[in-house]
Formats: structure tokens, C-alpha cells, sequence
């Protein structure tokens, strides 16, 4: 069985997570890290290189490297980097950690990274390019929409719906059959008891909106 050649993006905490569960599969030959940061190229991590920035991943797939793992954690970093991927024709590969729990009828697209702890109880939908942290929490019918990063243990009711590219803050709670709208961000800590408008920062508990982003 040929292996799939899988490059990272990211060099920081995030990144060596990934890296030491890919080089954990058999089925995947990690080449190495490409990373923002010029004081970080020419580094090791998980004891392979940090290549270079970005700009080089065109050069990577022309070499055979066929798959991407988005490394980096905030959402419309996230989206843009897939798009980036997408148009140079990379497949987006899962990471699942085996020590998460997935309902056997989980609908997942790709470029989902599941850290170890997480259990995503029945019939989740999560969409592609999805960021699901350590011990989180997830009920039954919850929909997570494209490029959400959630943070670890945070827990989110059943049916609940999470627009895309949505912050989900680390230790936050989502109360059952809210909405969080696309570009929203939850607070770490924050106890969601209302649907959360798009673009919203929401933050406390009960959490309120504290801010508006701006719409991307
Ligand atoms: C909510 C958050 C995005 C706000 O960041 P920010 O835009 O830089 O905003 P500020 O720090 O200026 O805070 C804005 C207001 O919200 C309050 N606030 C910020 N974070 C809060 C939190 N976690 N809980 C309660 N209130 C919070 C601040 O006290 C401030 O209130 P004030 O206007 O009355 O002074 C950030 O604090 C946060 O929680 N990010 C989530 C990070 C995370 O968990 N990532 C996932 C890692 S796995």
C-alpha cells in the first residue's frame, strides 16, 4: 500500500500535536512542516523539517506531496489556507485521534483534526476543515459548519448549530438547540444560553455579545 505524503501547515504547538499523531498512522508519510515564521524554517519538529513558508506548497504538490493538515487555529486563517490548498489541488486529510470517540454515523468532511479526549455523540454532521480540541464535548444532531476551530473542553448541547468559521472558546459551554452564527466567537469560559448572532464575540455567563467583528 502506497503511502499518502501529507505536509502540515503550522510550526507551533498545534502543528507537533498533529505531527506526532500522523506519524503515529502507518498510512501516512509525513514530509515535514511549512510555517509563517522565518526564524522557524530550517527547525525541526517531530523531528522533521520546517521547510518554509507557504508560498512553497505549490512546489510540494508538483513533487508528489498530495495531502495538507491545516495546523493553525483561528478560523479565517483556517479558511483562507484551505482555499489556498484547494486551488493548488491538495487534498484535505483527516487526523482523528484513537483515543476520541465518534458515533459510528458521524458525517465528517476532510481536513478534520479530532484530539485525543473528544466524544462526538449521535449523528454529528461536521464540516470540512474543522479544529475539534482535547476533551471535547459534543451531544447528539449538532451540526459544525466549515472551518470552526472548537476548543478543548468545551462542551456543546445537542442540536445545536454552528455556522461556519466560528470560535468555539476553549472550556466554553453551548446550551442545547442554540445557534452560533458563521463567524461568531465564544469566549473561553462563557455558558452560551442564547443564540449567538454571526459575527458576534459572546463572552461570561450567561454570555452576552461584548463585540461585533467585522464580516469577512
Ligand atoms: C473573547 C475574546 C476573543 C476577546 O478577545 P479580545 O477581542 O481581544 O477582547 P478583549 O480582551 O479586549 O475583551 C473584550 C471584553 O470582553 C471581556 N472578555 C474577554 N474574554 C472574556 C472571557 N473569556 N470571559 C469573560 N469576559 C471576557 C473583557 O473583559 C472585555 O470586557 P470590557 O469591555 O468590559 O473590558 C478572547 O478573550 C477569548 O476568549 N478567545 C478565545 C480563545 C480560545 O479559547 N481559543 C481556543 C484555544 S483552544
Amino acid at each position: 500500500m502506497s503511502r499518502k505524503r501529507v505536509v502540515v501547515l503550522g510550526g507551533g504547538a498545534a502543528a507537533r500535536m498533529v505531527g506526532g499523531m500522523l506519524k503515529a498512522d502507518a498510512s501516512v508519510d509525513l514530509v515535514g512542516f511549512t510555517d509563517a515564521n522565518p526564524a522557524r524554517h530550517g527547525q525541526t519538529l517531530c523531528e522533521l523539517p520546517i521547510l518554509g513558508s507557504d508560498d512553497m506548497l505549490p512546489e510540494l504538490r508538483r513533487r508528489g506531496i498530495s495531502h495538507a493538515v491545516i495546523a493553525a487555529g483561528e478560523p479565517r486563517l483556517r479558511k483562507r489556507l484551505a482555499a489556498f490548498l484547494r486551488e493548488h489541488d491538495f487534498e484535505l486529510a483527516n487526523v482523528i485521534h484513537p483515543h476520541a470517540f465518534l458515533a459510528p454515523e458521524v458525517q465528517l468532511g476532510s481536513g478534520i483534526i479530532v484530539l485525543p479526549g473528544a466524544v462526538l455523540m449521535d449523528n454529528p454532521l461536521i464540516g470540512d476543515n474543522v479544529f475539534i480540541g482535547q476533551a471535547v464535548s459534543i451531544g447528539h444532531d449538532v451540526v459544525i459548519g466549515r472551518d470552526c476551530l472548537v476548543g478543548g473542553r468545551s462542551a456543546i448541547g445537542a442540536d445545536v448549530f454552528v455556522g461556519e468559521a466560528a470560535l468555539i472558546g476553549w472550556a466554553s459551554i453551548v446550551g442545547p438547540r442554540h445557534r452560533v452564527g458563521t463567524g461568531a466567537v465564544i469566549a473561553s469560559g462563557a455558558n452560551v444560553m442564547s443564540d449567538v448572532p454571526e459575527n458576534a464575540v459572546a463572552a461570561g455567563n450567561p454570555a452576552r455579545v461584548v463585540r461585533m467583528r467585522e464580516a469577512t
